[in-house]
């Protein structure tokens, strides 16, 4: 559907440094949810144990670890995509979803997805299945834009 572009290769590397320079895991937790590195060993096993009773909360980090595996979200939020930038691979499927009173909608620069109207609440999933760098608009309101990388 999508051609890649060489240009366009080049772009998204350097965006990928950039984001990896902002960032330690943008494309596995597109969510600043520290609780996502929660399982990561870092060491010292046993030195804080007698400090803290165990709570029952691995419980809640392995549900909430099973979210972002169904799909990746971008909050349509005043008049704006949260993340603006996204970087995801191929076959993730990436969920808009619009907060705001006013409808708007998701639609590719190149045309490779376009999203009816949504209003209030609404969400638009779409999965990319080709690398590349993926600008987007509400069409609705043009000034509003965001872009999905996609790596292999
Ligand atoms: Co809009």
């Amino acid at each position: 559907m999508t051609r890649p572009r060489t240009g366009i290769a080049v772009v998204l590397n350097a965006i990928g440094i950039a984001v990896s320079a902002a960032c330690a895991h943008p494309v596995d937790a597109p969510a600043p949810d520290f609780t996502a590195n929660g399982g990561s060993p870092v060491g010292m096993p046993g030195m804080t144990a007698p400090a803290s009773p165990p709570p029952a909360q691995p419980t809640t980090s392995t549900a909430a670890a099973l979210r972002p595996a169904a799909g990746i979200a971008v909050d349509i939020s005043n008049f704006a995509f949260a993340p603006a930038t996204l970087t995801v691979k191929v076959g993730d499927p990436v969920t808009w979803t619009n907060h705001d009173e006013e409808p708007h909608t998701v639609a590719a620069d190149d045309g490779s997805f376009h999203s009816p109207g949504m209003g209030t609440n609404a969400t638009y999933t779409f999965t990319f299945t080709a690398p590349g760098s993926y600008g987007y608009i509400c069409t609705i309101h043009p000034f509003m834009h965001g872009t999905v990388v996609v790596t292999a």
